[in-house]
């Protein structure tokens, strides 16, 4: 069986290559390159694949999903500048791709320190940027 739960941060970003020149920077993201930058409201949907527990007719401990969540996704990211304050996108572009795959590599760090076992596990990541732009991970 699989459960979804979702999560929302607001944060900032700007999408600029330090390989490009600074021309191609601004062909390749258009107004995405912008200086100053620019926020987006992501929205996090993480997919639980497990057995239903016997006892408490649940997949996975959602108290504990989202102290995990809370943890390495929204405390560090919510009301970020992601390219300043969030070591990974200091080399890697913040574009949706990129978040996701640090998202998943958060939750997968310490996922076995949350649930032991065959069940709960991550079974995939998405992430809106935009109502239209969306990327999953598995
Ligand atoms: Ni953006």
């Amino acid at each position: 069986m699989h459960l979804a739960r979702r999560y929302r941060f607001a944060a900032s970003h700007r999408l600029h290559s330090s390989a490009l020149s600074d021309a191609e920077n601004r062909a390749l993201y258009g107004k995405c390159n912008n200086p100053h930058g620019h926020g987006h409201n992501y929205e996090v949907e993480l997919l639980i694949r497990g057995a239903v527990n016997t006892v408490t007719g649940r997949l996975i401990d959602l108290t504990e999903l989202d102290r995990l969540a809370e943890e390495q996704i929204l405390a560090p990211f919510r009301y970020r500048n992601l390219n300043e304050e969030i070591e990974a996108f200091r080399t890697a572009v913040p574009t949706t791709e990129n978040l996701a795959s640090e998202v998943d590599r958060r939750l997968r760090s310490v996922w076995d320190g949350f649930f032991s076992g065959v069940s709960p596990r991550l079974e995939r990541v998405s992430i809106w940027e935009t109502e239209r732009n969306i990327c999953q991970i598995e």
